[in-house]
């Protein structure tokens, strides 16, 4: 797709009625992100996900795709302590979560692991920039790459996850001026997040641009409907139903 300069579109999901519907509209990537702690468990970063969580998601949503490549993260502590972890990890995320790629966040430094996981033929995302599980080094959810010497290392980064086989890269949260140059050097698709129109995909979490998390909404989150309200509606209607006798009718009796 990147040869051809085609969009790639991709979405997270966590279960399988979002994932039937995303795969029916000819989403091309499913993302089973570990972005599920903060938005499906409530938890107020993505540290605390573990990999029987991840694969619990992974299956659900393998059971609802037909054409959409699906990628699982890989939850924070499941490919740090070492390679052969790591590998078992990953190794999981495909043969019981029924993925065909897994995501892991890092430059430089995880392209050791990164290698190691493809040779044993389980394609890789690599993530860089803001990398939400390495929350607390940065301080916080922050741009990353606005200085010379970061955006430099940025660009190594992105080289080095390339060079260690990686299928793909998330840019998140960095300027687009830098995404531009990354996506133009590399071979591999970009897939931005909060990286400027120019990469060669886009990633968003589904509750986000269904409103359907309200606890924050950064700059890059577009709206594209708003599901809380529906989803409200449909709950006021059923209790008010119930309280005043309404439903069930004969209809929905036997
Ligand atoms: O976990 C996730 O949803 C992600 C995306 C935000 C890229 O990693």
């Amino acid at each position: 797709m990147k040869a051809r300069g085609e969009k790639i579109a991709m979405l997270t999901a966590y279960d399988y009625p979002f994932a039937r519907i995303m795969d029916q509209a000819g989403i091309d990537v499913i993302l089973v992100g570990d972005s599920a702690g903060s938005v499906v468990a409530g938890y107020d970063n993505t540290l605390p996900v573990t990999m029987e969580e991840m694969l619990y998601h992974s299956r659900a949503v393998a059971r609802g795709v037909s054409q959409a490549l699906i990628v699982a993260d890989m939850p924070f502590m499941s490919y740090q302590v070492d390679l052969a972890e790591a590998r078992r990890n990953a190794g999981r995320l495909i043969k019981e979560g029924g993925a065909h790629a897994v995501k892991l966040e890092g430059g430089v430094h995880v392209a050791e692991t990164i290698r190691t996981i493809v040779a044993m033929d389980v394609p890789v995302v690599a993530h860089i920039g803001l990398t939400p599980q390495s929350v607390h080094r940065m301080g916080g959810y922050r741009v990353q790459g606005r200085e010379e010497a970061q955006a430099n290392q940025l660009l190594a980064d992105a080289r080095s996850v390339a060079d260690a086989g990686a299928c793909a890269v998330v840019l998140e949260g960095i300027p687009a001026t830098l995404a531009r140059v990354i996506t133009a050097e590399l071979l591999i698709p970009t897939i931005g997040i909060g990286a400027g129109v120019d990469c060669d995909g886009q990633v968003l979490v589904i509750h986000d641009i269904l409103g359907l998390c309200e606890k924050y909404s950064p700059k890059f989150v577009k709206r594209f409907a708003d599901v809380s309200g529906t989803i409200r509606q449909g709950i006021d209607d059923y209790i008010r139903e119930v309280k005043e006798g309404d439903f069930p009718g004969p209809e929905h009796s036997f």
